[in-house]
């Protein structure tokens, strides 16, 4: 029985406001005592007030004749309005900091909603139906794969967990109706497409994002990117790719962050915050997809799809990091590698899906295999036939078959037999439903395509893609300071090579499949930027083609083409032409490296260096003794060992982008002073390969002064470090300190150093800081990046900069403990522009 302090029964208000109050999500556990809290403020608070001003209405004067409530008269009129005053100051404080707490846990209410949602949704779902949301239709036929069947059918008989492969928004709107308007529960597509770098604003590759080491620009980069491909009905995109890559002959290395754990966790971050507009996906943005889970740039050899062999502490030390930073910020969907890990296809790989993910990372969302990864368990002599397929991937945490289609046939029989039961398959259901519920696809299924016009053609995408592009670049080279150029100085400039007048080149194969607006050609930048007075010209020499042809080639929605084949003469004659346009120019500017379709999926290499002939037109156009700058236009390094001692400027580009020739043109004429850094080691040969400067000491070490060398015939470290990069300044990296000088595990060193603009213009530092544990119970890496911070400095300029370690960056998963380990040891700290960094102190954790 609930009484007000004089007497009176108020049983059905406080019940109300107590259930109002226990509806308030946020208030969780506490959340009954609040709210009987809350609800009985509440209504002492209203009945005070209404006593008083009953009264007051009666008896203005208050204090004498009639009221409304003869016993109020007991109660002094002051303190009945401190009763009120107090109780309503409650209500408030309570309200407010439950809505405040509402705002920093968003979606903690809705998620009880979201899985009940979802919940109702199931008990009406068919078994077929669910099958079909654990399914991923292909809306573009993939030759030798896929079938030519369209989903329509399936869509408006059963619905479908996603399409993909489908850039067209007209058809991505056709399909979604049909979905929500023609099956039987309208429940919305998630339409999904590889958005990596852009989608009709073409920002550079993953590889170059990273060489900026600017997670903002990253994150700023990927959220114009989903909200480009949102605006088209496209919400989801498969990316950020992930995997750490140690080798250049593995094509993919463009579409990652290279091959750092630290910067990979970074970007990984970046990108997912940038994709989804936060750890939830915001209402303009799209679902991220962590891929590929996991080991996949560790493939023998370099090859793609080969098998990958990683010991488990070098799994959690160097290939997970990235993908549990990508958890922790929140990304809502992972895709499972193509290839065997330690024996076992990742897609099929219990260890990885169910243990580290899910039990061990608390992973909520779900996982969606890669494209015809399910079926392809058959070929890796891991299933038996495609019902076995199904099996192995669903019971080892696989959510949804891309592609395949072997999910829709299979996992109904395998309900029937017993195997699989349907409360497994509700789990499985569950995180796909929650993530619609959760986009709000249910209430906005359909993009506005009339709006999303306005998105695509923001002026203000264009100047960040140029930005972007700029800070990609890494200098590599620049003997006397020939760059930057002054274009008051050159009457005439040659741009040759096959890379200077390439388009869509430019955008590396993925950027190749979305809806691409113009590319600036490098030749195009330059004349943009010297305008009519200089006279550029391009001499195009000998085309790039593969030995072995691409598979993308004939995927109908990638646009990637083979320049056309020549034959020898054709070849001598563009060769030829080349030459002479450099003779009769001032200056020449040589753009070398891979077609799109050289690098990336499909596209490893056995040799790094220039092929088809680039290699000889560099030397033929530098022997005239020009000055010569060589742009590189790439998705790996590439072996360039006479170029680093015979020209005097190299500019990597990697794959700039859409405007990526006028970024070329802003940082070789100085409108833009490069900062970015190699997240790469940059080999001397193939033959180095994997090349990590993460690598451990060995009993012989390039340090010592006997048998120092790895290979008789070359050195074994790199010709660019890892972090390399030049500016068109030069900066000075002091005063080390490290507070305290020692402390006991657990505890936390702070560094600072200064950074010192010592040239003469403006320019962006990169401040890296490495550690090296000196013993411990494993052999520890030689160096590991644990920090770093860009840094602007006018000239003379001088700035501090400060980094934390403590156990996050300590820790390590040692082989022997079997465990994440803080170790009391010795420890070396480096501060510097790249990886081998001078700068030296050092530190001691005790126990
Ligand atoms: C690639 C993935 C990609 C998927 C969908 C696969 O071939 O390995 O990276 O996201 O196709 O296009």
């Amino acid at each position: 029985m609930w009484r007000d302090g004089l007497g009176g029964t108020y049983r059905l208000p406080t019940f109300a406001s107590v259930f109002f109050a226990l509806s308030l999500p946020q208030l969780r556990l506490p959340r009954i005592g609040a709210g009987c809290f809350v609800g009985r403020s509440l209504v002492l608070s209203v009945h005070y007030l209404k006593r008083l001003l009953a009264n007051a209405v009666v008896n203005p004067r208050y204090s004498e004749a009639r009221t409304i409530y003869p016993e109020d008269r007991m109660l002094p009129a002051l303190r009945r309005f401190f009763y009120s005053a107090v109780s309503f100051a409650f209500v408030v404080f309570f309200l407010s900091s439950s809505l405040l707490l509402q705002a920093q846990q968003p979606n903690s209410v809705s998620e009880e909603l979201v899985t009940n949602r979802a919940n109702d949704l199931l008990k009406q779902m068919t078994l077929e139906e669910k099958i079909a949301q654990l399914s991923q239709l292909p809306g573009a036929h993939v030759p030798g794969y896929s079938s030519d069947e369209k989903p329509e059918e399936t869509i408006k008989k059963l619905g479908a967990g996603s399409v993909l492969w489908v850039p067209d928004p007209k058809e991505i709107d056709r399909l979604q109706h049909l979905a929500v308007e023609q099956s039987r529960l309208h429940i919305p597509i998630l339409f999904g497409l590889d958005v990596i770098h852009g989608y009709r604003t073409t920002f550079p590759a993953p590889l170059g994002m990273a060489s900026s080491w600017n997670p903002q620009l990253v994150e700023q980069v990927e959220s114009v990117a989903a909200r480009e491909a949102r605006s088209v009905g496209i919400q989801w995109t498969f990316a950020p790719m992930l995997d750490i890559a140690r080798d250049a002959r593995w094509g993919r290395m463009i579409e990652g962050a290279g091959e750092d754990p630290y910067l990979g966790a970074a970007m990984a971050r970046a990108q997912v915050l940038g994709f989804q507009g936060g750890a939830q996906v915001a209402p303009d943005h799209v679902l991220a997809c962590m891929k590929h889970f996991a080991g996949y740039g560790a493939a023998d050899g370099g090859r793609d799809y080969d098998a990958s062999y990683v010991p488990e502490d070098l799994m959690w030390n160097v290939y997970l990091p990235p993908f549990k930073a990508a958890v922790d910020a929140g990304v809502g969907s992972v895709m499972s590698a193509y290839m065997d890990l330690n024996d076992v296809p990742a897609s099929g790989n219990r260890w990885l899906l169910t243990d580290v993910l899910r039990t061990t990372w608390k992973y909520k969302g779900f996982v969606v295999s890669d494209a015809f990864a399910v079926h392809s368990l058959i070929t890796h002599g891991f299933a038996r036939d495609a019902r076995d397929a199904a099996y192995k991937a669903f019971t080892a945490g696989l959510n949804m078959d891309m592609a395949s289609g072997t999910y829709m046939k299979f996992l109904g029989p395998l309900v029937q037999e017993g195997r699989i039961s349907q409360e497994q398959i509700d789990d499985m259901v569950r995180p796909i439903l929650e993530t619609k519920i959760r986009m709000g696809l249910f209430e906005q299924p359909y993009a506005n395509l009339v709006r999303s016009e306005q998105i695509l053609n923001d002026p203000q995408h264009l100047q960040l893609a140029r930005k972007a592009a700029q800070q990609s670049m890494v200098l590599l080279r620049n003997e006397n300071g020939l760059l930057p150029l002054d274009k008051n100085k050159i009457k005439s400039i040659a741009v040759i090579g096959p890379l200077g007048d390439a388009t869509i080149d430019l955008l590396s194969m993925w950027g190749s499949g979305t809806a691409p607006g113009p590319v600036v050609t490098v030749a195009a930048g330059i004349r943009n930027k010297v305008g009519p007075t200089v006279k550029v010209e391009s001499a195009h020499g000998p085309n790039i083609s593969r030995p072995i042809p691409s598979p993308f080639e004939n995927v109908e929605f990638l646009k990637m083409k083979e320049q056309p084949k020549q034959s020898p003469e054709e070849a001598r004659k563009a060769f030829a032409e080349a030459v002479a346009l450099a003779k009769r120019s001032d200056l020449a500017v040589v753009v070398l490296g891979e077609i799109d379709m050289m690098s990336a999926e499909s596209a490893s290499r056995s040799s790094l260096g220039l092929s088809n002939g680039q290699e000889e037109l560099l030397e033929a156009v530098a022997a005239i003794a020009k000055p010569v700058v060589l742009v590189l236009v790439n998705g790996r390094p590439l072996e360039i060992n006479w170029a680093s001692e015979h020209v005097p400027a190299i500019l990597e580009g990697w794959y700039p982008g859409g405007q990526g020739g006028n970024a070329v043109a802003d940082v070789l004429f100085g409108d833009a002073n490069p900062a970015g850094h190699l997240p790469v080691s940059w080999p001397r040969s193939a033959g180095q390969q994997p090349l990590y400067y993460n690598h451990n000491l060995t009993q012989l070490p390039e340090t010592n002064q006997e048998f120092k060398s790895r290979y008789w015939d070359l050195l074994s470290t790199p010709l660019y470090p890892f972090g390399y990069g030049l500016c068109y300044t030069t900066f000075a990296f002091d005063n080390l300190k490290l507070s305290p000088t020692g402390t006991a595990v657990g505890g936390t060193i702070e560094v600072s150093a200064e950074v010192t603009n010592t040239g003469q213009r403006e320019g962006t530092a990169v401040a890296q800081l490495y550690i090296h544990q000196r013993a411990g119970s494993a052999s520890r890496p030689v160096r590991q990046l644990k920090g770093f911070e860009r840094v602007t400095l006018a000239p003379g300029a001088k700035q501090t900069v400060h980094f934390k370690l403590g156990s996050d960056e300590l820790q390590f998963y040692s082989p022997m403990l079997k465990q994440w380990v803080v170790e009391p040891e010795q420890f070396d700290v480096w501060l510097g522009g790249d990886s081998t960094a001078k700068l030296h102190g050092e530190f001691e954790l005790t126990k």
